[in-house]
């Protein structure tokens, strides 16, 4: 297997309501336009671009036909999954069956530039805020690993599964230890990337790399010195992934297409 260089584009958090609507104060289907200008303006040699989960904000069906039309403006491939604000069967309602697995969830495989691509749909229900992964899927992504033995993986998904040990750590993937142990059946586990708590972070947890991404939503913003305390919200960074991963190695940039910092609100809990 030959490895050429692979570019992804990787999103999240879109947090979309019907047109018009705003989340936190926020035009989510504004700044999802500002995201895909971003992209068509300095990314068209991206090979794909991944969204992430929490399409929408509320899960219903309006918020997935904006998506659906929004996207129609992006000039690069596209490969979407699922979070906890969405609701996977009206997603599939509008965007087809087709985007599930035989795993019946939102998984994917897509296999570009000599490696592999996986997502997988961390999605329990809707309003389940926590995630997990389930036997079957377990069982399906250790087959797709075993596949591709040979090439480099990149994995997405939405939920954390390492501690990132703030508050968001009460809406982690609640099974990440045993979906660390499948990942590790495969030698060359490139990045493990998640959105989910609308900040950026970095890890290396069972021996493999996890990566978080701010998204396109409120950017949060812990107290470091106090983090299971209050948490401030923010109207940006809106922040997308760019991996560029070639033989030997894999890079995650982080370009920030909204450049903006208000305080939307001091809250005590939060709802990523
Ligand atoms: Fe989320």
């Amino acid at each position: 297997m030959t490895i050429d260089t692979l570019k992804l584009i990787v999103i999240s958090d879109l947090h979309l309501l019907a047109e018009g609507k705003t989340s936190m104060g926020l035009d989510t289907a504004d700044r999802l336009r500002t995201c895909v200008a971003a992209i068509n303006d300095r990314h068209t040699d991206a090979d794909l671009c991944v969204i992430a989960g929490d399409l929408a904000d509320l899960g219903e069906r309006a918020a997935y036909d904006l998506l659906k039309e929004i996207l129609q403006d992006l000039v690069i491939p596209v490969a979407i999954t699922i979070g906890n604000h969405d609701d996977r069967e009206t997603f599939l309602s509008v965007f087809g069956q087709s985007e599930a697995a035989e795993t019946g969830f939102v998984d994917k495989v897509i296999d570009m530039a000599g490696q592999r691509v996986i997502l997988l749909d961390s999605a329990i229900a809707f309003g389940v805020h926590e995630g997990a992964l389930s036997p079957e899927q377990l069982e399906w992504l250790g087959d797709r690993l075993k596949e591709a033995k040979d090439r480099p993986v990149v994995v997405v998904l939405h939920h954390h599964a390492n501690p990132l040990h703030t508050n968001v750590d009460r809406i982690i993937l609640s099974n990440g230890a045993e979906f660390a142990s499948v990942l590790k059946r495969h030698p060359d586990i490139r990045q493990v990337i998640a959105g989910h708590v609308h900040y950026t972070s970095t890890a290396i947890w069972h021996g493999l790399p996890f990566t978080t991404l701010a998204g396109g939503h409120y950017n949060v913003t812990i107290p470091l010195d106090a983090p299971k305390a209050r948490i401030a919200r923010l109207s940006g960074p809106g922040q997308m992934a760019i991996v560029l991963s070639d033989a030997d190695q894999t890079l995650v940039h982080f370009d920030n297409f909204i450049d903006d910092h208000r305080d939307l609100d001091l809250v005590d809990g939060i709802s990523a």
